[in-house]
C-alpha cells in the first residue's frame, strides 16, 4: 500500500499505483524558461503521455508545476523532492503526486500529513525492507542503469515480490523495453521523450511524436505478456 491517513481531506489525492498504470512511461522534465512548460505538457499528453513529472531544479519548477496543472488531461507530479519543505511547496503549487530519488522519514511523515502520493526512491535491497516496513508496495529504483538494470529489478522479484517499481534514471527508448517486460515495473521514467534541445527549440511536434512512441512500449508490454488481442484473438 501506499502512504495513508491524509489529515488534510481538502482533496482525495488519486493513489500512486493509479497514475503508475496510466501509461507505461513517466515523463522526468527539468523547465528552465516558464514560457515551455505548457507548450511540453500539451505535446505530451497529446502524445499520450498524461502523467508528468517536474523536478524542483530549476527557479521556474514549482511555477511550471503551477501552469502544467491546469493544462487539460495532465496529471502533474514533483520530483527531486528532499525534504519536507520541497513537498508542502510542490504540493502548494498544485502537484499530485510526489517522487523522491531516495527516502527519509521526514519526507514520508509529510507526504502522509498532506495526502500527497510519494514515489520514493530504492537502489537496495535493505532500502526496499526499509520502506515495505513504512507501508510502501510501490516504489523508485534509482539510479535504475546505474544500479543493475532490469536484471537487479529481475533480481528483487524473487525475494521481495510483493514490491513493484518505476525504475528511472539512464533509460532509453529501447531498453524500457527489457523493464516493462518484467512482472514487477509498473511503469519507467525517464527524461528522453523531452530532450533538453528539443525543447529549447521548441520542436513540440517531435516531443509529440517521442510521447507517441513512448505510449506504444505498451503494445511491446502486452506481447511479452502473452497478451495483446491479436493473439487472445485467435484462440
Ligand atoms: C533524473 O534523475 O533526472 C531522472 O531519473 C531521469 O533520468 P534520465 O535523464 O537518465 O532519464
Amino acid at each position: 500500500m501506499t502512504p495513508h491517513g491524509a489529515k488534510n481531506n481538502a482533496r482525495t489525492p488519486p493513489s500512486m499505483h493509479m497514475l503508475c498504470h496510466q501509461a507505461p512511461v513517466i515523463p522526468v522534465l527539468t523547465i528552465t524558461d516558464l514560457a515551455h512548460a505548457v507548450p511540453l505538457a500539451e505535446a505530451l499528453v497529446a502524445g499520450g503521455l498524461p502523467v508528468l513529472e517536474v523536478t524542483l531544479r530549476t527557479p521556474a519548477a514549482l511555477q511550471a508545476i503551477s501552469l502544467m496543472a491546469r493544462v487539460p488531461g495532465v496529471t502533474i507530479g514533483a520530483g527531486t523532492v528532499l525534504n519536507p519543505n520541497n513537498a508542502r511547496e510542490a504540493h502548494r503549487a498544485g502537484a499530485t503526486f510526489a517522487v523522491s530519488p531516495g527516502a527519509t522519514h521526514p519526507l514520508i511523515d509529510c507526504c502522509e500529513d498532506l495526502g500527497l502520493p510519494l514515489l520514493p526512491g530504492v537502489a537496495s535491497a535493505s532500502e526496499i525492507m526499509q520502506l515495505i516496513d513504512r507501508g510502501f508496495d510501490l516504489m523508485k529504483f534509482f539510479p535504475a542503469a546505474a544500479t543493475g538494470g532490469a536484471a537487479a529489478l529481475q533480481s528483487f522479484s524473487g525475494p521481495l515480490s510483493q514490491v513493484h517499481f518505476c525504475p528511472t534514471g539512464g533509460i532509453s527508448q529501447n531498453s524500457a523495453k527489457d523493464y516493462l517486460a518484467l512482472p514487477n515495473v509498473a511503469c519507467v521514467g525517464g527524461s528522453w521523450v523531452a530532450p533538453t534541445k528539443m525543447v529549447q527549440d521548441e520542436r513540440w511536434g517531435e516531443i509529440r511524436q517521442l510521447a507517441h512512441l513512448a505510449r506504444q512500449l505498451e503494445n511491446d508490454r502486452h506481447r511479452a505478456n502473452g497478451t495483446d488481442r491479436h493473439k487472445s484473438d485467435s484462440k
